[in-house]
């Protein structure tokens, strides 16, 4: 399902930009992680194991950059207070993703978005969809390490629906394989010209 009730998702609109990227670089670093139309199938099942744990879930997101100074700075303001509303606003395009990333097939459109994300991380152009003079960036050493949280934590979510634990095992491995994906192309921005 798509919702365009959120502000700032703007997933395949005319706005959001082609990627550099092309879909067959796509596909050859798709190659490179072993991703297979197993991982598609178990992404799916993730996604409907998921879908009414979304808050759950962000939750303890939430909760983790939250007891982290160093990580909740990037959503501060000048006088060093978190900007609640730049939180939620953001919260809800965080939990879109989590469907789109199980849901969505991996094409031009989602390319574009991806792009996009990695733009809004970058000084290219965080803090501009919400209007906000938080941090000009994450610096790309976290978005590597967030790997690490962002794929623990799903496990547990994963395994709540009574499936088998190999069927959890593999929706988790097609999650890992997807997170690492995604921060691939999100590293773009912050690599020199030629270097990505
Ligand atoms: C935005 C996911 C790492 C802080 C977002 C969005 C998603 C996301 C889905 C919203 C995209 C949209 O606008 O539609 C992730 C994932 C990460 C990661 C999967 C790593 C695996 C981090 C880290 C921080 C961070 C380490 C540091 C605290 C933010 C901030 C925004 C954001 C501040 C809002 C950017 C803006 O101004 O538009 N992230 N993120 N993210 N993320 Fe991350």
């Amino acid at each position: 399902t798509v919702s365009t009730s959120i502000p700032g998702y703007t997933y395949g609109q005319p706005e959001v930009a082609q990627s550099p990227i092309s879909l067959e670089a796509l596909a050859q670093l798709q190659e490179t992680i072993l991703w297979s139309e197993e991982d598609v199938r178990y992404l799916q099942m993730a996604g409907e194991v998921l879908a009414d744990q979304v808050d759950e879930i962000l939750d303890l997101w939430y909760g983790f950059v939250g007891s982290h100074p160093h990580l909740l700075h990037y959503f501060t303001g000048p006088d060093g207070q978190p900007i609640a509303s730049y939180l939620e606003r953001v919260r809800a395009r965080f939990g879109q993703w989590i469907l789109d990333t199980c849901r969505r097939p991996y094409d031009q459109a989602w390319l574009n978005y991806q792009h996009e994300i990695a733009l809004r991380h970058h000084r290219t152009k965080k803090n501009q969809v919400d209007g906000v003079e938080a941090p000009p960036i994450i610096p790309l050493r976290y978005l590597i390490a967030f790997i690490v949280p962002i794929t623990a934590t799903i496990e547990p979510f994963l395994a709540k629906k009574g499936h088998s634990p190999e069927e959890v095992a593999k929706m988790h491995q097609a999650w890992f394989k997807s997170i690492v994906l995604q921060v691939t192309l999100w590293s773009y921005p912050y690599a020199r010209e030629g270097d990505f």
